[in-house]
């Protein structure tokens, strides 16, 4: 790959949001389109944007005819889980038995922590996202190795320790005072660190004994800045299971409540078996929830409520979540989410989907200075898209009428494989010409 130039001018439809676009609107003033316009990179920031070329001090990319995205912000994945990803047959509770907690106990190797890590960052960038929120596995050593990693390619990335002391196998158990001191250690030495973040990282309530909580809890409070992922209310028999658990919780949230994890940096996966009271807990604290439409159809977990998410006024984000789900591509996560809201009668426009994907998720994180769109000083973490690929994507591209007709058709045939280049802060970190399939 090309070094990068310092003043770089990048040809194409530009494609971003200024705000939320409304619920079904599909004339929307939130969605900002440039087509065939120069955006203009100095120093891996944005500099500016225009119609006309810029002089000859600027290097010049050409990518006229194609879509140019902010990357993606995947806010839930799995690194260790690319290798169960598609596996057969099972909900929850026997997935994780079955496929997942074998597969993580491999990461207990610092070689197996390192190449996964190396693995799922550049597989991330080769499907347009270009920043995540990843678990690793109870092992140090596994989240070491994706700061490490991320830290390599540029990344904005968070992640921590997964923190599990019971209802695990012993491989994959830590215990309280250990798990603090690698908090501690990891916090120390990645949090804050280029784009580096750190996340305390509960997997789910079955999986930590109170006094664990307390202790996730309690780094939470001691330095708002952190972030706090975990999974919340996805599957009926889990919930059921964290009802016998926490017998004095009102509900699953309120065991995350109780113990200071719901905060504006907090990020909860699924979310689907909700009730009013705890939307509004989530609305009130900031939260947001990574809907993960792959994997909730996948696994037969249920059918996020995002109007009722709208309605209370908590952020909601897209994410993959493999392994259990079924792909890395966000465009393949967002038609699923379509089809998911198909259900409940609603209508997901591209606009919403695409939003939750870039902006929104950044907003949700806290990161929009940063990321998630074309403003003034953000960074350049973009991907050039081939709006179509392939006959059948082709014949639709040239029928559609309007801007949303376009993207949405694009965002529901579209995958990697229509991605060009991904770019994090203004340098190549994939270009597909470098990936042809032997
Ligand atoms: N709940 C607890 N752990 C997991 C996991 O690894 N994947 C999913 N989808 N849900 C979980
Ligand atoms: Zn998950």
């Amino acid at each position: 790959m090309n070094p990068t130039p310092e003043k770089l001018a990048l040809r194409g439809d530009l494609l971003d949001f200024t705000g939320l676009p409304g619920w079904a609107e599909l004339d929307s003033p939130a969605v900002r389109y440039r087509p065939d316009h120069w955006l203009l990179i100095e120093n891996g920031r944005i500099a500016g944007c225009q119609p006309e070329a810029p002089d000859a001090s600027w290097t010049r990319q050409d990518h006229a005819g194609k879509l140019i995205l902010p990357g993606f912000i995947d806010t839930h994945v799995h690194c260790p889980q690319l290798d169960v990803i598609a596996s057969y047959g099972t909900e929850l509770l026997d997935w994780l038995n079955t496929y997942t907690f074998p597969a993580e106990c491999r990461y207990a190797d610092p070689a197996v922590a390192r190449h996964g890590a190396a693995r799922c960052l550049d597989a991330l960038l080769a499907h347009g996202t270009t920043s995540a929120v990843v678990f690793p596995t109870v092992h140090k050593v596994s989240a070491e190795a994706l700061f490490e990693e991320a830290a390599q390619r540029g990344m904005r990335l968070i992640t921590g320790k997964v923190l599990m002391d019971r209802h695990a196998p012993e491989a994959l158990r830590d215990d309280v005072a250990g798990a603090e001191r690698d908090c501690i250690d990891l916090i120390q030495r990645f949090h804050g660190r280029e784009r580096l973040a750190y996340a305390v990282t509960v997997r789910f309530a079955p999986t930590s004994t109170p006094g664990q909580l307390a202790m996730a809890g309690a780094l939470c409070r001691a330095d708002a800045s952190l972030y706090m992922q975990t999974h919340v209310a996805e599957n009926r028999s889990e919930v059921e299971w964290v009802s016998q658990l926490f017998p004095d919780a009102r509900s699953y949230l309120d065991v995350y409540a109780r113990e200071g994890l719901l905060h504006p940096k907090a990020v909860l996966a699924h979310g689907i078996w909700l009730d009013a009271a705890d939307r509004k807990v989530l609305a009130d604290s900031g939260a947001q929830v990574a809907f993960c439409p792959s994997s909730n159809l996948f696994l037969g977990s249920g059918l996020f409520d995002w109007v009722a998410a709208r309605e209370a006024g908590f952020a909601v984000s897209t994410a993959s979540d493999v392994g259990g789900g079924t792909s890395l591509s966000m465009q393949r996560n967002l038609l699923d989410g379509y089809k998911v809201q198909a259900m409940a009668g609603q209508r997901l426009t591209a606009w919403a989907a695409l939003h939750a994907a870039t902006l929104g998720a950044a907003q949700g994180l806290g990161l929009q200075q940063e990321i998630g769109h074309f403003g003034l000083g953000t960074l350049a973490d973009f991907c050039v898209w081939d709006w179509a690929c392939g006959p059948v994507a082709r014949a639709r591209d040239e029928r559609v009428k309007g801007l949303h007709e376009r993207v949405f058709a694009w965002m529901s045939v579209s995958d990697e494989r229509n991605l060009v280049a991904s770019d994090v802060a203004g340098r190549p970190r994939y270009h597909r010409s470098d990936h042809i399939a032997p």
